[in-house]
């Protein structure tokens, strides 16, 4: 039973038929339809369910001047039962709240959000491709909507989501490197939500870095710049004398993210030992000098498990082992991708299968 009346305005004739899915670029093809909900200063109103498409806004529209805007990723799967999977929707639901309350913004039913999730995959089953390596991409996201130039938290919120076709966000292992000077979150800031801002703050950085041939950047602490945080599009892990280690996110700097905790379930349950506390960049460029730490990766939605062949501490490359002989990364990796396509047995209840 619905506890939503989410109209519906069909888009015919649907464009999946006319997709290019062997040459899918992430984040640039969109499925035939978005979910839309407005917060008018007292309730959620008008939630929909309408063809994907451009919308017009008032150019004084808060969001765009102060940058009251978040936003969350998942993704959908399709395994060979033709079934539609999505992975730990309700994280996400509540994370978006989080970022809502740290952003000061309106905060969303949960049930609204997995409502119009849910309605929109329905529709939109033939954008998720069933083979190995493909999933739709989907992006929740609010921001504010009152137009209105003085400073203050917006009345009126748009809470939307879309939905793209990808592959994987990385083909194949990166290089990273440490950044020592540039800041991406600081205690008591922004660090723990998934606001907008945040990202753009990290583009020039990431330029610089880009431009000297690596993929990502590890954020370190912005005080001391000693400590690991994570990457922006990842969080961090390494197995070093075989203990799993990935800095906390009890701090409000590092996104808490769902594959994160998804790892460390899996890695419990298997016995690995964990270990999550604040870690020294010195820890891991000393385990990575005597041969201790023997993998290495980000773990993001998008990233899914990206492996890093390369890392530079402080002017110095190192490479850890080979990717075919980290075990417990490519287990996780695979382990993940059998429960997100109906292979494995879904035993800690992560997947909802759409109907
Ligand atoms: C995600 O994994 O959903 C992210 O947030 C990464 C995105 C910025 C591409």
């Amino acid at each position: 039973m619905s506890a939503y009346s989410i109209r519906t305005e069909v888009k015919h004739p649907s464009a999946a038929s006319a997709v290019d899915w062997e040459n899918l670029t992430f984040g640039r093809t969109f499925s035939d339809h978005m979910f839309v909900v407005d917060f008018d200063g007292q309730n959620w109103v008008d939630p929909r369910v309408v063809p994907y498409g451009p919308m017009s806004f008032d150019p004084a529209m808060s969001a765009i001047h102060y940058g009251q805007s978040i936003f969350e990723g998942l993704k959908a799967y399709k395994g060979a039962d033709g079934k539609v999977r999505v992975f730990r929707p309700e994280m996400n639901a509540r994370r978006l709240n989080h970022s809502a309350t740290r952003m000061c913004m309106a905060t969303l039913p949960e049930p609204l959000f997995l409502e119009g999730l849910y309605k929109l995959l329905a529709l939109d089953s033939d954008w998720v491709y069933p083979a190995e390596g493909y999933s739709l991409y989907i992006r929740p996201f609010m921001f504010a909507t009152e137009a209105y130039l003085g400073i203050k938290p917006s009345d009126t919120y748009r809470f939307m989501i879309l939905t793209s076709p990808v592959k994987a966000y990385y083909q194949g292992a990166i290089r990273v490197k440490v950044e020592r000077h540039y800041t991406r979150a600081a205690s008591g800031g922004t660090g723990s939500a998934k606001a907008a801002g945040n990202y753009a703050a990290s583009l020039y950085p990431a330029k610089l870095a880009q431009e000297q041939g690596f993929r990502q950047l590890i954020w370190t602490d912005a005080a001391s710049h000693e400590y690991l945080e994570e990457s922006g599009t990842m969080n961090l892990f390494f197995m070093k004398n075989g203990v799993l280690h990935t800095p906390t996110t009890e701090s409000d700097t590092i996104l808490s993210g769902v594959t994160r905790d998804s790892i460390l379930c899996l890695a419990k349950s298997w016995g690995v030992p964990v270990e999550t506390r604040r870690i020294k960049v010195t820890e891991l460029q000393e385990g990575l000098r005597d041969g201790s730490v023997t993998e290495l990766f980000g773990a993001g939605t998008a990233a899914t498990i990206a492996q890093i062949e390369s890392i530079r501490i402080d002017e110095e490359d190192f490479t850890p082992p080979p990717v075919e002989e980290r075990q417990f990364s490519n287990k996780v990796a695979k382990t993940l991708s059998g429960i997100k396509t109906g292979v494995l047995e879904d035993s800690f209840g992560w997947v909802q299968t759409i109907e």
